[in-house]
């Protein structure tokens, strides 16, 4: 099963689990990236007003063949109880090309928030299976066995 980790991270949360999580599953991650820079107050409320908004901003091409995956993993935060736009763009850009995909959510509750099914709603795919990792745990490394979790719970 040729697994690929997509990653996007403002604060490194869900870089950091990203990349353990492919470590676990011995594959690849890349990241989405944007030329823009969110920093401060006002780029907070505008990403979490974009999230709301299902704003589709501009990202960096990514040059992969998605297809040649069974399946893709997308680890990054939930902004504002929704997809962050950069990811809504990813998606809106390469969903056609991926066969399946899961989702790794990283977020400041630890109460279990359903992105995934914000997802599922707009974008009218299922997910094969989704977590979500508080983080807290991610900043004081105390993730891993959930993770470790999941990977076995999903590796064929
Ligand atoms: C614009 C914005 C909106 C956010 N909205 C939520 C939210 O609705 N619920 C939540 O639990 N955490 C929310 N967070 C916190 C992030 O999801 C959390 O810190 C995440 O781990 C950050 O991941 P990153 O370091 O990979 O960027 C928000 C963070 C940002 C920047």
């Amino acid at each position: 099963m040729k697994t690929l980790v997509v990653v996007y991270s403002l604060t490194g949360n869900s870089r950091k689990v990203g990349e353990t999580l492919a470590g676990i599953l011995g594959c690849d991650v890349v990241e989405i990236k944007e030329n823009v820079k969110r920093k401060g107050i006002i780029w907070f409320f505008k990403s979490g007003y974009e999230a709301l908004t299902k704003k589709i901003v501009p990202i960096e091409d990514i040059n992969i063949d998605f297809s040649q995956f069974d399946r893709v993993l997308i680890v990054c935060p939930i902004w504002a109880g929704n997809l962050p736009s950069p990811v809504r763009s990813f998606l809106n850009k390469y969903l056609d090309k991926i066969k399946d995909i899961g989702f790794v959510f990283t977020l400041t509750s630890d109460e279990k928030v359903k992105v995934e099914k914000v997802f599922e709603k707009d974008f009218k795919r299922k997910a094969f299976d989704s977590i979500s990792i508080c983080a807290a745990k991610v900043r004081c490394n105390i993730f891993e066995d959930e993770i470790k979790k999941f990977a076995d719970k999903i590796r064929v």
